[in-house]
């Protein structure tokens, strides 16, 4: 569904790269994340995969349609929520839908059943600029789904929800996903990457560091982890150390022989320890 070669982007057309040569596939019905800390160029991506941002170089075909062509009936095919909240502060939320889905050609959701699917029964007629940013959040994720899109973009779609509103975006993603519909998602957040990814890219500064599903990754680094709590000095201290790492296991028979261990649990590497392991930085 997504084919891109070789993508790069410069906002100042210099060298300074905000995505730099990158590749990757999307296949139908797949969920695809990019998961990297901020300022990686997850966004840049995305806005440049749904036309926002003008192709500068590379190959990219979206739904079978060739960026470098123009092609506007591409639009009723991809739902698109965005990481800043795009709503009319003026209108309500009812009014904004309405006013979004007339933008497509194709058949379009129920303003009031896409309201009350993000938790926000009650509040159609309420002006948007009246809403929390959270719910301003939720209305753009309502809208990304006016026209049933086969193709979704989804910019960090929980950053700034509270739990219980997270857990419902959730949802309705996987919803989504037992219909068949292709998403591709952007996130710094392991949880949201690990629960609702088939595979996963690491970015960072514009570059995709690797690309595989999160069983695989935690298959290949994770359960070579240990934990150690041991008490030294009157104080607790704790330690993680990989079992498969020739100085740490120095490290754990070290410990082991000189302290009194309190706890020592083999864990499961999870997406940011890997992330760490493999970049280098953390996701923050
Ligand atoms: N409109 C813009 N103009 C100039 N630089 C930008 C703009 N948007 C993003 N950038 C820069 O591009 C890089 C990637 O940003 P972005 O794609 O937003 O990252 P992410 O979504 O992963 O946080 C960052 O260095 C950011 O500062
Ligand atoms: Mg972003």
């Amino acid at each position: 569904m997504i084919s891109v070669k070789n993508l790069s982007h410069s906002y100042n057309k210099d060298e300074t790269k905000a995505v730099n040569n990158i590749s990757f596939e999307v296949q139908k019905g797949e969920t695809f994340g990019f998961l990297g800390p901020s300022g990686a160029g997850k966004s840049t991506t995305q806005n440049i995969l749904t036309g926002l941002l003008k192709l500068q170089q590379g190959e990219v075909t979206v739904g079978g349609f060739d960026l470098k062509k123009v092609h506007n009936e591409r639009f009723n095919k991809i739902g698109v929520s965005f990481e800043q909240s795009n709503v009319y502060g003026k209108l309500t939320a009812k009014e904004n839908l309405k006013f979004y889905a007339k933008l497509f050609d194709v058949e379009t959701r129920d303003p009031d059943e896409l309201i009350a699917l993000v938790g926000l029964q009650g509040k159609e007629k309420v002006r948007a600029g009246e809403f929390s940013k959270g719910m301003k959040h939720r209305l753009t994720f309502a809208r990304s789904m006016l026209n049933n899109p086969e193709l979704w973009f989804l910019d960090e779609p929980t950053t700034g929800l509270d739990p219980a509103i997270a857990a419902t975006i959730k949802d309705i993603i996987r919803e989504q996903q037992k219909k068949g519909t292709t998403s591709f998602l952007t996130t710094h957040n392991m949880f949201i990457a690990d629960e609702l990814c088939d595979r996963v890219a690491f970015i960072i500064d514009g570059e995709i560091k690797l690309i595989d599903t999160p069983k695989n990754l935690k298959l290949e680094y994770g359960k070579k982890l240990i934990d150690i709590e041991y008490v030294k000095d009157d104080k607790i201290v704790k330690e993680t150390l990989k079992t498969v790492d020739e100085h740490d296991k120095k490290r754990i028979s070290e410990i082991v022989n000189a302290y009194d261990i309190r706890t020592m649990h083999s864990k499961e590497a999870t997406l940011e320890e890997i992330f760490i392991e493999v970049t280098g930085r953390g996701l923050v």
